[in-house]
């Protein structure tokens, strides 16, 4: 015969185990719950991603009528979503001087954008002499290079507010006096975090008064800072930043 009827400590023993293991296994469930719902959100979140980018190619391909393919939006090329504000702004400002740091796809669709507004000029700084070659091909293949060019500047120590930096040696004849629109795409971050902070300092005294300033990466820690100090010590500049894949800020001169 059983003792289990006849003995309640050993049911009672045996019924705390049995909750112990369902508290375990209810523990693990909910992990796992968790772990699905957190996987869902990213999914989501990629989903709205693509979706964003898409949709920017839509209005880039719209708006210009691309001669030749252009390179890859992704990596580390400027995203569609990057692209859409700055021909945006090419056609809102109609600049007659746009100066890009960091060459790419972004020099070809600027050249594209001030072509349809059938004025401006496009100047690229480059730090890396073969990407700077892969562009200005890239140029003559779109049929761009009367509207843009590339500059080579390798990077160099030089002296910004008192401290040594690495910036690009610019050989100040090759600038237009007047800047309408900078935008800022390089150098490579992963030099310096901040690397890109002497743009501003290098090119406040150029700027035109209503000059705009676009930067990309503006999500990055390096980049939230360097605008936070370029508007403290520029107060005419109020800076909006635009929630795109890399994030992006536009500073327009008050
Ligand atoms: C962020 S990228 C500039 C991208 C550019 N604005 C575009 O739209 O493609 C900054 C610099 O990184 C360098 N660079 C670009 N692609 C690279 C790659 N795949 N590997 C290493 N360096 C690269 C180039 O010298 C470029 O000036």
């Amino acid at each position: 015969m059983s003792d289990t009827p006849n003995n309640p400590d050993k049911t009672i023993q045996d019924l705390c185990t049995l909750v112990e293991h369902l508290s375990v296994h209810q523990r693990l469930m909910a992990g796992k719950i968790e772990e699905l719902a957190a996987h869902h959100q990213q999914i989501y979140a990629q989903q709205n991603t693509i979706y964003t980018q898409i949709d920017a190619l839509f209005s880039i391909f719209s708006l210009i009528g691309i001669r030749h393919p252009l390179p890859t939006m992704r990596g580390w090329p400027v995203s569609p979503d990057f692209v859409k504000i700055l021909i945006s702004l090419i056609l809102e400002l109609k600049p007659e001087t746009l100066v890009e740091l960091g060459s790419g796809v972004s020099t070809l669709v600027g050249g594209y954008g001030l072509e349809k507004n059938g004025k401006g000029r496009l100047l690229s700084i480059d730090h890396d002499m073969p990407f700077a070659e892969i562009t200005r091909r890239n140029l003559v293949l779109h049929g761009l290079e009367t509207v843009a060019a590339v500059h080579e500047a390798p990077l160099q120590n030089q002296v910004f507010e008192g401290e040594e930096r690495i910036w690009y040696a610019i050989n100040p004849g090759i600038l237009p006096d007047s800047i309408d629109l900078l935008v800022i795409d390089g150098p490579p971050a992963s030099i310096r975090s901040d690397i890109r902070y002497p743009s501003l300092p290098f090119f406040f005294d150029r700027l035109s008064d209503c000059a705009v300033v676009l930067l990309d990466d503006a999500a990055r820690e390096g980049e939230k800072d360097m605008v936070r100090r370029w508007t403290e010590r520029w107060p005419c500049f109020t800076a909006e930043f635009v929630d795109t894949e890399k994030g992006a800020v536009i500073l327009r001169k008050n």
